[in-house]
């Protein structure tokens, strides 16, 4: 806990590698002033309980003007705050109080895109003569059809949300690109205006007192010159376009120049977190290798993505070992060269807990316990997003009407308009949606959960009384408390910053077991990844004299002298011990 200056933000420039980053989107955290909308004000009255959680930085989801067509990351100003989140003021005083609890705040550049309604667009849209046309791309109809009418679109690239990335501007005549929502209209970084924009937003934020960025889809941000067909498969209409958007040439030009234009004159420098959509490891080693002087960060989704056919996902099976390979796979592939920030949820994935874990009542708590204590031990920044805890859990169900995301509402009436069954589609799309992660954040057992006084925006989580902070506050064995220590331990742990990485049971079904060490300490982890009981042995049976660290139960399980193990449902432990040779 700092003395109440600014300059614990002085030492150790590297925080963040070993850092917890604590996600908040706002809407969903904390209402202070009743209208049901989480809000700035909220936050601040919340910092002490990330204080005492002992997170080292908050990371704020948008908060900017918006017409919220995308949960906010459809930005109206850069600089502002949206009305319904307070006031620039109260941003302010947000990062003072945090900073006074030596709290670092982060927040989100969303500047692949704008909002449609953004005055860069309305000018760029005004005409087609505006100075600000070639800040986003503008097309023709294809050569031959009449715009507006299907397949006129100028390519046949397909949105994230589905149906084309095209919307027709009759006034103008002509085409924008979204990648995103037909809200979101993509921003040509090609343009050298615009790469200066958003460097101005950049510094504003660093005025005001902010300590990095997370960057929303920021490997997306150069497109292939021409923006040529993917060329469609048979019975396509819309195709995937990656390879004509993702991890181009030119955003390493872009993110260098951002870093020696701004970042890199400003003291500390701000850390830089980027979101890389389905990024392969090499890339994001790129990205992120010091030397480069691009990201501090990359934010994966190799481990998310694996119970997803595709973005509509097929629910929330589990798949150890897919997972806890894929997690393998990224620890190694960085080692310690490049650096890819560790998480289980955010405000766009289904909950962690009933994704990943167990929320069966009988494993839940354990299973959280699990999953944070894995999270803790992994190499780089770790991201908690908030709910995470005290255990929250996705709704039982989704009706369509509490449905408020504009991608599952897109993918629903799409399935329903190919023919799909209405109650199938909202099953599979409710299951896997954003919505799962965004109910209120649950303070206490009054009956907005101390989230509001007034109407929530959105359903809650249906989680039982037990799953709130209060209930959990100080409560030996809660999840919140096991989550205190988790994060104690990883900052008193040197090997969990800059430890190697080796896997010590490769291809064990269940058991997710692997060592972080360092020349004079080693540390053990060891967990069960499954409701059910196992044994397993270590083939270094040495570890029987280990010291336990940390441990999810009161009675841990004992390493043999033989090296076997015996561990309980979802049972997680951590063993620590120094080297001398
Ligand atoms: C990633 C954000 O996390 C997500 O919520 C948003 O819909 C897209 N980027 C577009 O901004
Ligand atoms: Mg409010």
């Amino acid at each position: 806990v700092s003395d109440g200056t600014a300059d614990f933000r002085d030492r150790d420039p590297q925080w963040w590698r070993s850092g917890v980053l604590y996600q908040v989107w706002p809407r969903s955290f904390s209402d202070s002033d009743g209208d049901g909308r989480g809000d700035l004000r909220g936050v601040l009255q919340r910092l002490d309980h990330l204080a005492d959680l002992g997170v080292d930085a908050v990371w704020l989801s948008p908060f900017y003007p918006s017409p919220f067509e995308d949960g906010g990351y459809d930005v109206a100003d850069y600089c502002d705050v949206d009305p319904s989140f307070g006031t620039l003021g109260d941003f302010d005083d947000l990062v003072t109080a945090a900073h006074r609890r030596g709290l670092r705040v982060l927040v989100d550049l969303v500047a692949n895109h704008t909002s449609r309604e953004h005055r860069w667009f309305l000018e760029s849209r005004s005409s087609r003569d505006s100075p600000l046309r070639s800040w986003y791309y503008w097309r023709p109809p294809r050569p031959g059809t009449v715009g507006g009418e299907p397949g006129a679109e100028p390519n046949d690239w397909e949105s994230r949300f589905g149906g084309s990335a095209w919307e027709w501007d009759p006034a103008t005549g002509e085409y924008y690109l979204h990648l995103y929502d037909v809200s979101q209209p993509d921003l040509n970084w090609a343009n050298p205006d615009v790469r200066r924009a958003v460097r101005d937003v950049v510094r504003f934020w660093l005025d005001r007192g902010v300590d990095g960025f997370r960057m929303d889809v920021i490997t997306k941000i150069d497109k292939t010159d021409g923006l040529p067909d993917v060329g469609l498969l048979p019975g396509q209409r819309w195709a995937d376009a990656s390879i004509h958007y993702l991890d181009r040439p030119r955003v390493h030009d872009y993110l260098k120049e951002l870093r020696r234009e701004v970042l890199d004159r400003h003291q500390p420098r701000p850390v830089t977190i980027g979101e890389a959509w389905a990024v392969p490891v090499d890339t994001a080693r790129g990205y992120t290798d010091p030397a480069a002087g691009e990201l501090d960060a990359v934010i994966s989704f190799d481990h998310v993505l694996i119970d997803r056919t595709d973005d509509v996902a097929d629910g929330a099976a589990r798949f150890p070992r897919t997972l806890l390979d894929t997690v393998v796979r990224w620890q190694r592939g960085l080692g310690g060269v490049g650096w890819s920030a560790v998480y289980w949820g955010s405000h766009d994935q289904p909950r962690a807990l009933s994704r990943f874990g167990d929320p069966d009542p009988r494993f839940r708590r354990d299973s959280a316990a699990a999953l944070i204590t894995v999270q803790m031990c992994l190499q780089g920044p770790v991201l908690l997003y908030q709910g995470e805890e005290i255990g929250m859990a996705d709704p039982p169900h989704w009706s369509l009407d509490d449905l408020r995301d504009v991608a599952a509402l897109r993918r629903y009436s799409l399935a329903v308009q190919d023919g799909g069954d209405p109650a199938t589609v909202l099953a599979r799309v409710g299951r896997a949606g954003r919505d799962n992660a965004r109910t209120p954040m649950r303070w206490d057992d009054s009956p907005g959960a101390g989230f509001t006084t007034g109407t929530a925006w959105i359903r809650d989580s249906g989680d039982p009384p037990d799953v709130s902070v209060q209930a959990q506050r100080g409560v030996p064995g809660s999840v919140l408390e096991f989550v205190k220590r988790a994060i104690a331990f990883r900052h008193a742990e040197p090997a969990l910053r800059d430890g190697a990485f080796d896997e010590v049971l490769p291809g064990h079904p269940t058991v997710f077991a692997f060592t972080r060490s360092l020349p004079d300490r080693q540390i053990l982890v060891l967990a069960q990844w499954a409701s059910e009981p196992v044994e397993c042995t270590l083939p270094d049976p040495t570890w029987a004299t280990a010291t336990v660290a940390l441990a999810t139960t009161d009675d841990p399980a004992r390493v043999g002298d033989d090296g076997t193990v015996v561990l309980r449902p979802w049972e997680a432990l951590v063993l620590t011990r120094n080297v001398s040779d």
